[in-house]
């Protein structure tokens, strides 16, 4: 299958990735945090195509995005009032609500075998442009094959699913880099299933208590998880270390590791490269960069022939807890040691 990456500018871009859609096909497209893969959420056989294409285990559920406030309850039996204040709060923007789903409306397999389903509003205007014309729900997991880093721009949708889906609309890059905060409100006190764009501050301003599971409470048995966060996840091809935001300590990592015989790509903060590193990958200078160029700094590794990243955390305040929950992941939890 031949993929067609359209310019969301270019005349009838709009019309060609709707009709797709609306034929049970499946389209890349850019919301405010990743490239989504996207599929009309009431049609299996479309949904179908995603997991095909992504190589995705079928019993992670998939997000489902709307264009409209008035969709909420074509979806949503009673939705609660913490829900709704986060709505008006956040919407559109990064953050995901899990919601008890009506039933038989939303298709099976986005659920993946859960009565809930997660529902939000992206807040970029290629993505509402596209939603609001197609006037259906469209669910939408990240645009990468499964297991690798999020796409944050066309063309690495492009470079992982070329030939498996018919279409990409171009939207260029996208902003916060980080996927959405799935926030679960079927519970008195919300609990954060995943950090993301939107903060546990954030929300504790407009609902109050949030719960955000620590590392170890979020492998406890007893805590709700988002079944997807249970995979590897977010990672390029040569294994990932982590280390602190510590010239001295990345100095001498870099000198032990060149010692085995290792090729190291650094990935900090500008401030932090070294001239001894074989490659180096900015996150840039603040967090909320961090958070743009997280993915395509780890991408940007599978193109060289590193046999090892080093990259620098950073600490777990507003954003961060995003950038550290996938760092992690990206690194299994390996520390320079
Ligand atoms: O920013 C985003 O959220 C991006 C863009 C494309 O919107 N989408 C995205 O989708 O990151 P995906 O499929 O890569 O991640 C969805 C996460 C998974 O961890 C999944 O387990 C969780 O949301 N999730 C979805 N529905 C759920 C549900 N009903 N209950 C619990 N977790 C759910
Ligand atoms: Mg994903």
């Amino acid at each position: 299958m031949k993929t067609i990456v359209k310019q969301a500018t270019e005349p009838h871009a709009y019309e060609e990735a709707a009709a797709l859609l609306a034929a049970g096909e499946v389209v890349g497209f850019p919301t405010e945090t990743v490239y989504g893969l996207g599929a009309v959420a009431t049609n299996e056989e479309a949904v179908a195509k995603i997991f095909a294409a992504k190589g995705r285990p079928s019993d992670n559920p998939l997000i489902v995005h709307i264009g409209t406030m008035e969709e909420v309850e074509c979806y949503i039996e009673e939705v609660p009032e913490k829900a709704r204040l986060c709505m008006e709060a956040f919407w559109p923007g990064p953050l995901t609500l899990i919601m008890k789903a009506k039933e038989h409306v939303i298709a099976e397999n986005v659920m993946a075998g859960l009565q809930t389903v997660g529902l939000r509003m992206p807040d970029n205007e290629v993505a509402l442009t596209l939603l609001r014309k197609l006037r259906q729900p469209v669910a939408a997991p990240s645009a990468n094959r499964s297991g690798k880093p999020s796409p944050t721009e066309a063309k690495h949708v492009y470079e992982d699913l070329q030939q498996r889906i018919p279409m990409i609309l171009d939207g260029g890059a996208t902003g916060i880099g980080v996927e959405s905060t799935v926030l679960d409100v079927t519970t008195d006190v919300p609990t954060i299933l995943r950090p993301g764009g939107v903060t546990k501050e954030m929300l504790a301003a407009i609902i109050g208590d949030v719960f955000q599971p620590t590392k170890l409470q979020a492998e406890a048995k007893e805590t709700p998880k988002a079944p997807g966060m249970k995979y590897t996840h977010y990672a390029p091809n040569a294994p990932v270390l982590l280390i602190e935001p510590d010239a001295q300590k990345i100095i001498i990592a870099i000198e032990k590791l060149q010692a085995d015989g290792k090729k190291v790509a650094l990935l900090a903060m500008t401030s932090l490269r070294q001239q001894t590193a074989n490659y180096f990958f900015s996150f840039g200078e603040t967090k909320d960069e961090m958070a743009a160029h997280l993915y395509d700094a780890l991408r940007a590794c599978d193109a060289t022939d590193a046999d090892v990243i080093l990259a620098a955390t950073t600490d777990e305040d507003g954003v961060g807890a995003a950038i550290m929950n996938r760092l992690e992941k990206a690194a299994g939890n390996a520390y320079f040691k």
